[in-house]
């Protein structure tokens, strides 16, 4: 099998990363262990200054017809003052609507030559790979009413409503499963079942699709701050977690301080199932570093861990992940650092290096 990749690097320091995830793709087509067919195109800032726009149709169509779309970040001061619909970031949200990408996969993985770098103590953290699957495009964000009233007496009002249909949960649910088979076949569901009727329909849905299509894998139920709490008592517990759009947002933000630097943080955003296929865009957490853009700084390893994602969860290349997984996990445990992850004073290598030595690997 053939893999088409779409791969839309971005502005600032996405083109750098993006090189470096190219020379992988490169090596597992050379090395017959995956082939693939990458296509590139622009998005974002690069696009809004070739075309007019931050996504031309022909990108969409494209994305649409590859079976991953790999992103590196958009944005940047040059195009800070445009209007919003014009905006770098507006091409990703275009992507992530048009694509229908309604889960949102943030692992957290910690990576024993890092551990000290955690929030936590070594032991608790060493060696921690988790995935968190928030739902994205559902929930208190996006439920009406929402809005603020004056009341008569002339003070206010605010109001968010937490709306989930069934078919919501269903969909996320077996996200979540169909990962779990793919790494160690363990979900925990968060909720409030508690205090919220949300929780409620949640956790009973979550039961059903488990007990229909999923009995192989182990399922345990989790109130949502109980939840916050074991992620940072002892978060090796979990395997993948799958909570809603709002705890989501919180305990993935939790998660990722387990880690350490935003340069080594890998996404995915999934959808429907189409032709037998998941859409799929994989993207690293950080953003487009204006900061160091264009000095070769930057850490590549959020991108070239979003790949690892692809190959693991778009293609099923389980070995193939492993093997790309190890391959950063050795070169940092060889002492590679590029700056963010080096510390005061130590030595760092350029962004150029780390993606070789990581081909290398
Ligand atoms: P940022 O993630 O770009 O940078 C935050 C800090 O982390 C900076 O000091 C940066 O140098 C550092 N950093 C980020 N990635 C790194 C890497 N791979 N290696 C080493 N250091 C890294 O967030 P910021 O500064 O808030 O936003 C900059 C631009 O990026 C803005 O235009 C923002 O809108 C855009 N952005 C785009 C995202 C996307 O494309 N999905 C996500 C977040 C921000
Ligand atoms: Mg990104």
């Amino acid at each position: 099998t053939t893999y088409k990749l779409l791969l839309l690097p971005g502005d600032g320091i996405g083109p750098e990363v993006a090189r470096e995830v190219e020379k992988v793709v490169a090596w597992f087509t050379r090395s017959g262990l995956a082939a693939f067919e990458t296509e590139t195109d622009l998005v974002g800032g690069a696009a809004i200054d070739a075309h007019g726009v931050p996504l031309t149709e022909a990108a969409l169509d494209r994305a649409k017809a590859a079976d991953a779309v790999l992103f590196g970040a958009v944005g940047g001061p040059k195009w800070a003052t445009v209007p919003y619909t014009k905006r770098p970031e507006a091409g990703l949200l275009r992507l992530r609507k048009d694509l229908g990408l309604f889960a949102n996969l943030r692992p957290a993985i910690c990576y024993p030559a890092l551990a000290d770098a955690s929030a936590l103590k070594r032991e608790l953290v060493e060696g921690l790979d988790i995935v968190i699957v928030r739902e994205l495009t559902g929930g208190v964000y996006f439920g009406e009413p929402k809005e603020i009233v004056t009341l008569e007496d002339g003070t206010k009002r605010a109001v968010d409503t937490q709306v989930y249909t069934a078919g919501e949960i269903e969909r996320i649910a077996a996200v979540a499963f169909d990962l779990a088979r793919k790494r160690r076949n363990k979900v925990a569901s968060a909720e409030k079942h508690n205090v919220m009727k949300t929780g409620v329909l949640w956790k009973e849905v979550v039961t059903r699709v488990h007990a229909e299509r999923y009995r192989d894998v182990e399922l345990e139920h989790v109130l949502a701050d109980n939840c916050a709490m074991q992620l940072v008592r002892n978060p090796k517990q979990y395997d993948v977690l799958v909570t809603d759009n709002l705890f989501g947002d919180i305990l993935s933000d939790v998660a990722a301080m387990l880690t350490g630097s935003l340069g080594m943080l890998p996404s995915a955003s999934l959808g429907a199932v189409e032709n037998g296929t998941r859409r799929a865009l994989y993207e690293p957490v950080h953003g487009s570093a204006p900061d160091i853009a264009g000095q070769g700084l930057a850490n590549p390893i959020a991108m070239i861990g979003s790949l690892a994602m692809a190959l693991r969860y778009s293609f099923g290349l389980l070995d193939a992940a492993d093997l790309l997984e190890g391959a950063i996990t050795r070169t940092l445990a060889a002492g590679l650092r590029t700056r963010d992850i080096a510390g005061p004073g130590a030595n760092a290598v350029g962004t150029a290096e780390m993606g070789d030595a990581i081909v290398r690997e």
